[in-house]
């Protein structure tokens, strides 16, 4: 029987490490846990918010209604032809050991995305990325249930509507659907993507010649822990704004002003500009206030460095979004998701 506390606290249950308090809070370990706690909600009508690894959200109020901490995990090899194997892994699980489980198989695909905090069932909603590659180009379906009405839904990769970061299930279905498995369609052969940032310069330093997945997953971590802060020591969220994507004709603008500005290129014919840039040219990388501050490494990141309130955060955000407006007439949106 699935345990339902009442007024219960979820500082510990974000890697920003800022919490509050749930009028109801249930662990989920299986599909008849899921059911239960859905029975809970239709009978005494509370809304349901569903929490992953929290490496993306930030509470910055009480959560009326049930929160349900998704732990159900497991990982299956579910078909294989010659070229290409199915594997699916349950909506719970570490979206890390989920990568190394397929990197340990020699299935590829998901090797540059090694080391992104979360769950699996996190990974859609956000469509995470990392080095050239995005969760949408190894996804095959996911099977989600209705937070209503009980009803069970597959998803094909065109009902999901992924964008840079984005998905259906942070727009049209926000908050409708418990994901419950994602099965991604991975290749027996490889196709290294190593054009994005060091990877390339980091394999010819170890003098690796004949790439092998490890050797990109070990490159991966070793590029990410040298400038991404480990939620552990260092709580935080992981790139707090998304890239600003703009026209050419603005880029070009930017440009003649600032001519040493980073770009890369975008979705539909737009430019993507680093906001960490943005953050670090407002004067923000490193600057602390009070417990918080953009990190030093990476100016995208904002780090906690204990015991920060929602609203400290906030009004840092606000105040780095304020400034990269007044110098560069440009809106940074939130990557992390605020409740
Ligand atoms: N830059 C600066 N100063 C900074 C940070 C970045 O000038 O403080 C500039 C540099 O020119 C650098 C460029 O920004 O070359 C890009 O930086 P980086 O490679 O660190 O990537 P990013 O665009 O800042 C994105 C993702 C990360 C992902 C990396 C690597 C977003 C919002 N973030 O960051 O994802 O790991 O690329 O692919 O798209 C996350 O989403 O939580 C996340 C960590």
């Amino acid at each position: 029987m699935l345990k339902i506390e009442t007024n219960h606290s979820l500082g510990q249950y974000t890697t920003i490490k800022v919490g509050t308090i749930a009028d109801y809070f249930a662990v989920l370990k299986s599909k008849a846990d899921l059911l239960e706690a859905l029975a809970f909600s239709k009978k005494n009508k509370q809304p349901i918010t569903v929490l992953g690894g929290g490496s993306n959200i930030l509470f910055s109020q009480r959560i009326k209604g049930l929160v349900l901490k998704n732990e159900i995990k497991g990982i299956k090899i579910i078909e294989k032809n010659k070229t290409r194997v199915l594997v699916e892994g349950l909506s719970g699980e570490s979206w890390s050991k989920f990568v190394a489980f397929t990197a340990d198989h020699k299935f590829y695909g998901l090797e540059n995305l090694f080391l992104i905090y979360g769950t699996v069932g996190a990974a859609p909603v956000q469509n995470i990325g990392a080095y050239g590659v995005e969760f949408k180009d190894s996804f095959h379906h996911l099977l989600a249930f209705d937070l209503k009405t009980g009803q069970e839904k597959i998803f094909s990769s065109a009902d999901c509507h992924f964008g840079y970061r984005d998905s259906v299930f942070k727009n049209k279905f926000k908050g409708r659907y418990f994901i419950y498995s994602v099965v991604m369609s991975l290749a027996l052969k490889p196709n290294f993507q190593l054009g994005y940032g060091s990877i390339k310069e980091k394999l010819a330093e170890k003098g690796i010649k004949k790439i092998k997945i490890r050797d990109i997953v070990n490159v991966i971590a070793e590029i990410r822990n040298g400038k991404l802060p480990n939620p552990q020591s260092l709580p935080n969220s992981g790139s707090f704004f998304k890239n600003p994507e703009i026209s050419k004709l603005k880029f070009k603008k930017l440009q003649q002003k600032y001519s040493e500005i980073p770009s890369f290129p975008g979705q539909a014919n737009k430019v993507k500009i680093p906001a960490g840039w943005l953050i670090e040219q407002s004067g923000f990388k490193g600057k602390k206030f009070g417990p918080v501050r953009m990190y030093e490494k990476q100016a995208l990141i904002l780090v906690n460095e204990g015991g920060a309130s929602a609203k400290q955060v906030l009004s840092l955000v606000n105040k780095v979004k304020a400034a990269v407006k007044k110098k560069f007439d440009l809106d940074l949106s939130e990557e992390v998701n605020i409740i």
